[in-house]
């Protein structure tokens, strides 16, 4: 345990001055500060809070949430992930009138703190994009993943009171990835074929996540990635392992080289055919979902041309932020997608929504991610590419 230097206005946050939900997060951050060995704290200019579905939060966390909100106020730019539901179009989503009930009251909870309920996974398709080498607190892990590698901002994995308590009061412990040291490589994956989808990333990021576990790789052979392929293979990485930032030689802001000295492996096709093999073990699915991490409007389009004046005979649902889907409505790509019975599943995702207590027993999906989520809350997975999955839907 270290002393923590604490600023006068910290120390007045920490007394109390404040009021008590603010002196609850501060002490929080500096419980944190002292276990991880953080000499000071570090402001923050961007905030992403988890433990927003009611399925995780529970009534417990509900409780909490509306005793914080009595007197706490958000004073950073915060956004939310998503909740267990569509918080508008819940009803034809299939949940059930009390779920949506407690999932609101958490909603109008965070409300009440002043936070953006802008519930997405993705805050930087959402107006909350941080620049680079700006101190932020993060944790949805795939978008802590996509800010620290990507973007360049610096995060850790933040639970969601942590974050929250950053959003209070605008700090965050300065230890982990905040410093230099932590954000250096750990291990070199070498590539010596071209990835050619986002589906081809998720499922390198999910093998290389099992390898490199808490540590940072570092890719050599990609030669260039989009952003739908940062997001497959962040979240991937994220699902299997405990890691917070990759490099892409010659392609993300930090790669600046590696140690010969560390330790290095080679990913092949056959471990990517392998790992693909390995998220299937169902061939019937009941459900079609995509969206893990909420889907761009690259996406969308590309969805909207699969599905053209055809009609899904599945359950479909693409999941994105709310922001994204008025994208997608000025685009013209909702109307199309929902004459086709599919629907959008904004504010929520297939792994946050109670989707195994409305009856769906195996789901298709284009996310390794999701299929490690789905598969560990009791349900069957089918992992297959964008189009495989609106095929799917198809019936085809
Ligand atoms: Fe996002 Fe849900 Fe996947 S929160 S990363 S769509 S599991």
């Amino acid at each position: 345990m270290s002393e923590i230097q604490l600023t006068e206005g910290e120390e007045k946050m920490l007394a109390g001055e404040r009021g008590h939900a603010v002196q609850k997060s501060m002490e929080i951050l500096v419980a944190l500060a002292k276990i991880y060995g953080a000499e000071r704290l570090v402001e923050v200019s961007s905030v992403q809070v988890s433990g927003v579905s009611y399925k995780n939060l529970g009534d417990a966390g509900l409780e909490f949430l509306t005793e914080i909100a009595k007197d706490g106020h958000s004073v950073v730019k915060t956004t939310l992930n998503p909740a267990g539901m569509s918080l508008t179009g819940w009803k034809t989503m299939g949940i059930s009138e009390m779920f949506a009930e407690r999932q609101m009251q958490v909603i109008r909870a965070y409300e009440k703190l002043g936070i953006e309920t802008t519930c997405t996974c993705t805050p930087y398709l959402a107006g909350n994009k941080p620049s680079f080498g700006q101190h932020i607190a993060w944790s949805e892990s795939s978008a802590v993943v996509y800010a620290n590698s990507v973007l360049g901002a610096r995060t850790n994995r933040e639970g969601g009171p942590s974050a929250l308590a950053a959003s209070l009061t605008g700090r965050t412990p300065l230890y982990g990835y905040h410093l230099d040291e932590n954000r250096r490589p750990t291990l070199r994956v070498d590539l010596e074929f071209r990835l050619t989808s986002s589906e081809d990333f998720s499922a390198m990021g999910y093998f290389v996540g099992q390898v490199a576990k808490d540590g940072v790789p570092y890719f050599k052979g990609i030669p260039s990635a989009v952003t739908e392929e940062f997001k497959a293979l962040s979240a991937a990485l994220a699902s299997s392992g405990g890691i917070a930032m990759f490099q892409i030689e010659g392609v993300t802001p930090e790669a600046k080289g590696i140690d010969t000295r560390t330790e290095a492996i080679l990913f092949t096709k056959r471990d990517l055919t392998e790992t693909k093999e390995r998220l299937k073990d169902n061939d019937i699915v009941d459900f079609v979902s995509v969206g893990c991490p909420h889907c761009t409007l690259n996406e969308i389009g590309v969805i909207a041309e699969f599905l053209d004046g055809r009609k899904v005979t599945k359950e479909f649902w693409i999941c994105c932020s709310k922001e994204v889907k008025r994208q997608s409505d000025e685009s013209g790509y909702s109307k199309r997608i929902e004459k086709s019975g599919a629907k959008f599943a904004t504010d929520t995702c297939m792994v946050v929504a109670p989707v195994e207590e409305m009856g769906y027993k195996a789901v298709a999906t284009n996310s390794a991610k999701a299929c490690h989520y789905l598969r560990n809350g009791g349900l069957g997975v089918k992992f297959m590419t964008l189009h495989e999955c609106v095929q799917e839907a198809l019936g085809n």
